[in-house]
């Protein structure tokens, strides 16, 4: 597969990775509409799901591949011939069909979860990757565990499926166990040592136990990964996967430091589909998420409101127009200043002298330590209570 060097490609696994936490199971119409707002948004590859895991999974898998036409469906299998026929057949409808297979590769993996040996799992890796191109061309491989697995055996083993014919190759730190430099450091490492990695996309997969899969994944396109593997609002097992919108906007607002690496994803669209994926897939999103929480644009300390009112900048780096949000809010609590009341009403259509002002600051500081939210009714009763 050709690729482009400066594009970062974006692999959502929201109905596959983030479909498999409790509570958040779709139909397959759910999971449609879903995956065209992907097509939408712009990514380009959506993993579709596990087809061997469930009849219900098959079947979206085969009706995605139906509805998306422009990107890349993909479907997730396990390194053996049962899961890569199954997955092949739910992919006939699909336009651009990828099969994803892997293996653990980290020696507690390979111990644990196979009772085997480095060498037979690297044969079993070698004869999925040769299976699944019996019916693809596009083949990726995950190394699963890859954030603990020893350097030199990942290495033989991307070699080795790169050569058998795998056109992207996920790195996955499944266990969200590595630092930023230390996952970057592996990227790095297969860049530079293994012959053939320029005929194969890296693919950085991260998961959020410790709060750095977006950072990992940073440093994993800092080092030369091309494609990262992410979700909508950082859904997934566990402590979830890196969020697709906070990488895209870090593209965005860093662009110098990426070298002009561009991706397709249409920011403008993040807020709309936040808001349907956790409505529909019933998992509320933390207010202080950064990019889509409810508080991700709202200002509410005195000194901040004070700056960002005399010139926006001053505590906005992302627009919120950018992130389809029409603007800023200005949250009005007892820790706000007199500069966010006038803000506030004058967009009500109160222009107060100043020492009306001050006089109703005091009385709005009095309500703001009784009562957590001020609403604009309050704000006309404090004025119009005062006036009459
Ligand atoms: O986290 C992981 O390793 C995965 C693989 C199945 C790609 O989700
Ligand atoms: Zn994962």
């Amino acid at each position: 597969m050709l690729h482009d060097p400066n594009h970062l490609y974006i692999f959502d696994t929201t109905l596959r990775d983030g479909e498999q936490v409790p509570g958040c199971q779709l139909t397959t119409p759910e999971k449609i509409e879903i995956a065209k707002d992907l097509e939408k948004l712009g990514v380009d590859v959506i993993e579709a799901g596990f087809p061997v895991s469930s009849p219900g999974d098959f079947q979206s898998v085969v009706e995605l591949s139906k509805a998306v036409n422009d990107v890349i469906i993909c479907a997730l299998t396990r390194a053996n011939k049962n899961d890569i026929d199954v997955a092949a057949e739910a992919l006939k409808f699909a336009k651009r069909p990828r099969i994803h297979t892997g293996i653990g590769s980290s020696d507690l993996h390979i111990q644990y979860k196979f009772n085997s040996t480095r060498e037979e799992i690297l044969e079993r890796a070698v004869s999925a990757v040769k299976h699944a191109k019996s019916y693809v061309e596009d083949v990726e491989f995950y190394a699963e565990d890859a954030g603990r697995a020893d350097l030199e055996y990942l290495a033989k083993m991307v070699e080795a499926v790169i050569a058998a014919g795998a056109t992207v190759v996920n790195i996955p730190d499944t266990n969200g166990y590595c630092l930023p430099d230390q996952y970057g450091a592996k990227i790095k490492f297969l860049k530079e040592n293994v012959k053939n990695i320029d005929q194969a996309i890296i693919s950085a997969h991260c998961h959020n136990d410790l709060g750095l899969a977006t950072a990992n994944s940073i440093a994993a396109v800092q080092n030369g990964a091309r494609q990262v593997e992410c979700t909508i609002n950082g859904i997934g097992e566990r402590a979830g996967n890196t969020s697709l919108e906070e990488v895209a906007m870090i593209l965005k607002v860093h662009n110098q430091v990426f070298g002009g690496l561009t991706s397709n994803i249409n920011s403008q669209m993040f807020t709309y589909i936040s808001r349907k994926v956790s409505e529909m897939m019933n998992m509320p999103v933390q207010p202080n998420k950064a990019i889509v929480g409810r508080n991700a644009f709202a200002h509410s300390s005195g000194i901040h409101q004070d700056g960002f009112l005399k010139h926006r900048e001053t505590y906005e780096i992302i627009r919120p127009e950018d992130v389809g949000l029409l603007e800023a809010d200005i949250i009005l609590t007892a820790r706000s200043g007199r500069h966010a009341l006038k803000h506030h009403l004058e967009r009500l259509g109160y222009q107060l002298e100043k020492e009306e002002l001050a006089l109703t600051y005091q009385r709005f500081l009095v309500l703001a330590d009784a009562k957590k939210d001020i609403c604009d009714e309050d704000l006309v009763t404090l004025v119009t209570s005062r006036q009459g």
